[in-house]
């Protein structure tokens, strides 16, 4: 018997060791931890359990048979985060360069199945040269194995990706059908085709982090959602995510504990500029309002006319969509409408209430934006709210213009209550734009063009440039005192916990994509 134990020690040993001392400490020279170090770092401590230390690679080509390291290139199982169970693999870059074989994806679609039966979150630790080159097609089935079951997964359970390294090839489309993409600064890089192909092909010459570092894909392509400083800071960024999640489509997520404080927030009657062109920082308006230092931006550096991110409210999870006065004045074009868009649908996927703040002057006009498709992703901003049957709130705290009344979480595509601030303006367009079309006659035939239509600008903004206008109708539920948001919010959430909607059966909507 003892022999036996003997036995399987050292082979628990060997597994643990991945690639080799060598490997490990050339890992750790390029400022990357090992897979298990990170699995280390996420998890509650001692409640990690290993699926698959064993499983070893198939295959016999190029002497590959003489070459096999027990676990093959992936850390898989099940364990803890803040006391819910989640799944997750981790890619070993020791091991053939993290390369995902036959036996390596088996062993990620073994716990991605668990995950579904057991309604639990997937989290995927990426560091891999992409298919196990050896391998051949085995290699890419595994890859196909993988992308059917993240999209049978998606909506049914939270499925996150770390990205620590490189991330390239057709493997990139797992992280990019997972709801989100957190990447590391400096270390890690996604892209279809490296430098390489693309010099060939373009004539670019570019770099790896310039093609698909961390914040190439945070700023320009939005492909991921967080750039983080460092390993630690995007295992923290993870955990934290998760904390606004429920565990799947079923739950709603957890609320922490919350004893009522005074709710009044007197500072924010005095937050809108006097001029209604000024610009503000809407995410003043949503840490005032929000529960202190709740507020989690999602996509941060990404289309920053929208704001998107997670937050609580008395402490329940909420989902934010705000417009941002701060940048290009809060326009809707494409980049926004599309990040914004993704966002609710994940919030409507896992029963998190959505809060809009609603500041927009409109559809960005131009070439770039029409040739771009404005048309088809400012429809999927409108869609993804009018599909949304978890609670839906909106403040409209200044303009409220255009199409962009309608698509901003409105009443008719289904809100359920409806606040406008006293400094709210809702209309077709701004009173100076709507004053030159309608009054066109009589301003250019007046003495005084100027004069006249300064008059006419005035006549237009007493009409509509207030929220009366809207409450006279119901499409304002309530104007409020700005100090008072937060109270109303509390109360209204409260009174939608138990909301339920009825759509017709059919198999799926056509989201304009
Ligand atoms: C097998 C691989 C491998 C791979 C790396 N290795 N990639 N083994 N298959 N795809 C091995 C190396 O041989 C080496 O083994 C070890 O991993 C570390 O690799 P290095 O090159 O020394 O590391 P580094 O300099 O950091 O470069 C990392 C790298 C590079 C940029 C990832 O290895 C690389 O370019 N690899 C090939 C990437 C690639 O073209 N993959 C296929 C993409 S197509 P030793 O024994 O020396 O430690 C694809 C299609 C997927 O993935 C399609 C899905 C639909």
């Amino acid at each position: 018997m003892k022999t036996k134990i003997d036995l399987l020690q050292d082979k628990v040993k060997q597994a643990q060791t991945g690639g080799g001392a060598a490997r490990i400490e050339s890992q750790h020279k390029k400022g990357k931890l090992t897979a298990r170090e990170r699995i280390h770092f996420l998890m509650d401590e001692n409640t990690f359990e290993e699926i698959g230390m064993m499983v070893t690679h198939r295959s016999t080509d190029f002497g590959m048979e003489r070459e096999k390291y027990l676990g093959d290139g992936v850390v898989t199982g099940y364990g803890n985060i803040n006391g819910r169970l989640v799944y997750v693999f981790s890619q070993d870059f020791t091991v053939f360069g993290g390369s995902l074989s036959e036996t390596h994806a088996e062993k990620i679609c073994k716990i991605m199945d668990m995950a579904m039966k057991n309604g639990a979150p997937v989290i995927g630790l990426n560091d891999s040269g992409g298919a196990r080159i050896q391998e051949g097609v085995v290699s890419l089935g595994g890859y196909a194995d993988i992308f059917y079951r993240n999209v049978q997964a998606s909506g049914v359970i939270p499925q996150l990706s770390a990205i620590m390294g490189p991330c390239a090839g057709g493997a990139v489309y797992s992280p990019a059908i997972t709801d989100f993409i957190l990447m590391v600064e400096n270390t890690s890089y996604m892209f279809v085709t490296g430098p390489n192909v693309v010099k060939t092909v373009t004539h670019e010459e570019v770099t790896s982090e310039e093609l698909g570092g961390a914040s190439t894909h945070a700023t320009k392509s939005g492909v991921t959602h967080f750039a983080c400083a460092n390993e630690l800071d995007a295992i923290n960024h993870v955990k934290r995510l998760l904390s606004y999640m429920p565990q799947n489509c079923e739950e709603t997520p957890a609320a922490l504990a919350y004893t009522a404080a005074e709710e009044s927030r007197p500072a924010l009657n005095t937050l809108m500029p006097v001029n209604n062109n000024q610009p503000y920082d809407i995410r003043s308006v949503v840490s005032e309002v929000m529960d202190a230092d709740s507020f989690l931006e999602v996509h941060r550096e990404y289309a920053e006319n929208i704001v998107v991110g997670f937050a609580r409210l008395a402490g329940r999870s909420i989902g934010i969509v705000a417009n941002q006065p701060a940048y290009l004045a809060g326009v809707l074009d494409n980049h926004a409408s599309t990040k914004a868009a993704r966002f609710v649908r994940f919030c409507d996927c896992f029963n998190i209430p959505l809060l809009v703040f609603e500041d927009v002057p409109g559809f960005l006009p131009g070439t770039d934006q029409e040739w771009n498709g404005i048309i088809n992703n400012g429809a999927k901003l409108l869609y993804a709210f009018s599909e949304a049957t978890v609670p839906r709130i909106t403040v409209i705290t200044r303009k409220a213009y255009g199409g962009a009344y309608d698509v901003m979480n409105s009443k008719h595509i289904g809100a359920d209550m409806n606040y406008a601030w006293p400094t709210a303006e809702i209309a077709v367009m701004g009173a100076k734009g709507a004053a030159e079309i309608i009054f066109k006659k009589e301003i250019s035939t007046a003495e005084n063009p100027e004069e006249k239509w300064l008059e006419k600008e005035k006549l237009y903004s007493d009409t509509f440039a207030n929220p009366y206008r809207a409450a006279e109708r119901g499409f304002v539920d309530e104007v409020i005192e700005p100090s008072q948001t937060r109270i109303k919010l509390i109360k209204a959430f409260k009174m939608l916990e138990n909301k339920v909607v009825n759509r017709p059966r059919r198999k799926h909507g056509n989201i304009p994509l």
